[in-house]
């Protein structure tokens, strides 16, 4: 047993998703969520920038004493993971693709699209995990660089959004020859159900949802499961705007959710 928290860190917003699925699915665990609001959004900055950052995060949540870093961002898994494990082997750190792509193999799937920002399609992080497990999987990728803004801006539901989804989708998907859609971004969840209502026949998979079932096994292997932990999860943002504010409220209306200023050195 490990009562000590899980680090879950993005770029932002986004990582939520999995702060939700966690809560769903390990309810015992605690965690300590960092979003860097002020440098958002990755998915269009250089690797170079991404790795800098990113190291940043996690040296800021290991010093909190969290027994597993969870990278619930995309463009953040795609560029830095290998160099975050490679400076940090005494603490599992897992990323939001590598559990994807295991999960759409296991299912068998022969052909699957993909979603996701600039930067996460420029790494073909996605295409090359697949491929290095099931070499002949036909991968369609697509970057829909301006959905992550417009969920930013609180339109999540909103003619504009589906515009948008339909401007990026329309043709991808009828071309494409998939049935299966990875959400390749951990903001992407909030509008699946756009996408579900504009594309029925597709079957969706998270990236945010599959780290967590990952998480889980990794935490049963090494006995780290919390029972009973007295830790209370903690929230923090690089920035925190009006609107960060008012959109982590609604996300987390009901709960005594609350997020906290703590900026990063530079
Ligand atoms: N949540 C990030 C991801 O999964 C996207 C947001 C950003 O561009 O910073 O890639």
């Amino acid at each position: 047993m490990d009562n000590r928290p899980i680090g879950i860190l993005d770029s932002g917003l986004g990582g939520l998703t999995s702060v939700w699925e966690l809560h769903k699915r390990l309810p015992e665990e605690r965690v300590i969520y960092y979003g860097d609001t002020a440098r958002t959004p990755y998915g269009s900055k250089s690797p170079e920038t991404i790795v800098k950052f990113a190291n940043q995060l996690v040296d800021r949540l290991i010093a909190c004493n969290t027994k597993m870093i969870i990278i619930a961002c995309n463009t953040i898994t795609a560029w830095a993971l290998d160099d975050l494990r490679e400076k940090h082997p005494a603490i599992p750190i897992i990323g939001v693709i590598g559990p994807t792509v295991r999960k759409v193999v296991f299912d068998g799937v022969e052909s699957v699209g993909v979603i996701a920002t600039k930067g996460t399609i420029g790494s073909d992080m996605y295409g090359k995990s697949l491929r290095k497990i099931k070499p002949d999987i036909k991968v369609s990728s697509m970057a829909c660089p301006a959905i992550v803004p417009l969920i930013e801006e609180g339109l999540t539901d909103t003619d504009i959004m589906e515009l948008t989804i339909k401007h990026y989708m329309d043709d991808f998907v009828s071309e494409g020859d998939f049935e299966d859609l990875i959400l390749g971004c951990t903001h992407y969840p909030l509008v699946s159900g756009q996408l579900k209502k504009l594309y029925p026949n597709l079957r969706l998979y998270s990236s945010s949802a599959e780290v967590v079932a990952q998480a889980k096994e990794i935490m049963q292997e090494k006995e780290m499961l919390a029972a009973g932990s007295e830790f209370t999860d903690r929230y923090y943002a690089s920035d925190l705007s009006d609107n960060f504010i008012n959109l982590t409220d609604k996300l987390f209306e009901g709960t005594d959710f609350k997020i906290h200023l703590l900026k990063l050195e530079e």
